[in-house]
């Protein structure tokens, strides 16, 4: 009884590590860091969505100074564009969910965010909600904090001691006809078209054509969901994000290691979204991801060893928050 007891275990044991040994050769991890190398991209990437966005307010200055401070590779921003002509870091098509824009302009509280002047984006209140949503994170100095333009995330990540790099996507850019050439014309001015330190990301494909246009030498990452996936489906898009990028996003419920390897193979970079929990990220990175879209990039810093300069309480308490 205790021979067969032992040899079921030991056929168990085998037939584990042979998985774990078979998704490893499949998924490619180190075409991927290959890639990232070449390209001059941190690898394993640590990229801070919407700044440290459980933390603080999403893309407003707490959120990207404590990321920036923690020591994330990355800082993420969606772009859009006002209606009089200001790059701002906005992630949704409205205010309404993040703002107080159902007071501030009732009548146009569903509006789209190109219907808004620069003055009227920052009349509005991009922190309460976040307060008010999560009290146990909540601070006094996140009430009425202001929705941040471009060239404002462009100045927090360099005024760190050390480069910090923007992960930019053109948000809707259907919408916003030129805005590619608008964003390069931005980094440029400052000083921040380096493709060491910049990469750009976008759902469309048209976008990322015109960034490639723009500014040949950034890397691209074409950001994929689910339903692409299943329209397109994996190799499809594969075959896309190798002519006009360098790099995929795909979400995490379709980061297969299959998938990945097959990405890796033909040369891309594969930074997974947004995965927040400790567990997927030691899924995901075992399935071969170069890196993660996170809102906990604390949690992510950790997780791959890399220990913050302080805790974020402290950062964000030195910084007046
Ligand atoms: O940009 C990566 C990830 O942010 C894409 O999803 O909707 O959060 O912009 P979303
Ligand atoms: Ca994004």
């Amino acid at each position: 009884m205790i021979r067969r007891v032992s040899l079921i275990a030991s056929i168990v044991i085998f037939l584990i590590a042979a998985a774990a040994v078979t998704i490893r050769i499949v998924a490619a991890p180190s075409a991927g860091r290959a890639a990232s190398e070449r390209l001059g991209m941190v690898y394993p990437a640590v990229i801070a969505h919407r700044g440290a966005s459980y933390l603080a307010p999403e893309a407003t200055a707490p959120a990207y100074i404590l990321a920036r401070e923690l020591g994330a590779d990355y800082l993420e921003l969606d772009v859009q564009r006002t209606s009089d002509g200001v790059l701002i870091a906005h992630h949704d098509d409205s205010f309404e969910r993040n703002t107080d824009v159902a007071e501030r302009f009732p009548s146009r509280a569903k509006n789209r965010v190109a219907d808004f002047t620069l003055a009227e984006v920052k009349s509005l209140d991009a922190g309460s909600w976040f307060n008010a949503l999560h009290p146990d994170r909540a601070r006094r100095a996140y009430r009425g904090l202001k929705i941040l333009t471009l060239e404002e995330v462009i100045a927090i990540a360099s005024a760190a001691g050390r480069p910090v790099g923007l992960y930019i996507e053109s948000k809707g850019p259907e919408m916003y006809p030129g805005i590619e050439q608008e964003i390069v014309g931005t980094l440029a001015l400052r000083g921040r078209l380096d493709p060491r330190r910049l990469v750009f990301q976008s759902f469309s494909r048209e976008s990322l054509k015109a960034f490639a246009k723009a500014a040949p030498a950034v890397p691209r990452t074409y950001l994929v969901d689910e339903k692409m996936e299943r329209d397109s489906g994996w190799n499809g898009l594969v075959g896309a994000a190798a002519e006009i990028g360098t790099g995929m996003g795909p979400v995490g419920y379709v980061a297969y290691p299959w998938n990945l390897g097959r990405a890796h193979r033909a040369g891309l970079v594969v930074h997974v979204y947004t995965v927040n929990a400790p567990w997927q990220f030691s899924l995901l990175n075992f399935f071969g991801a170069d890196g993660f879209f996170s809102d906990r990039c604390d949690l992510l810093m950790e997780y791959y060893g890399r220990k913050p300069a302080a805790a974020p309480g402290d950062i964000l308490e030195k910084f007046n928050y």
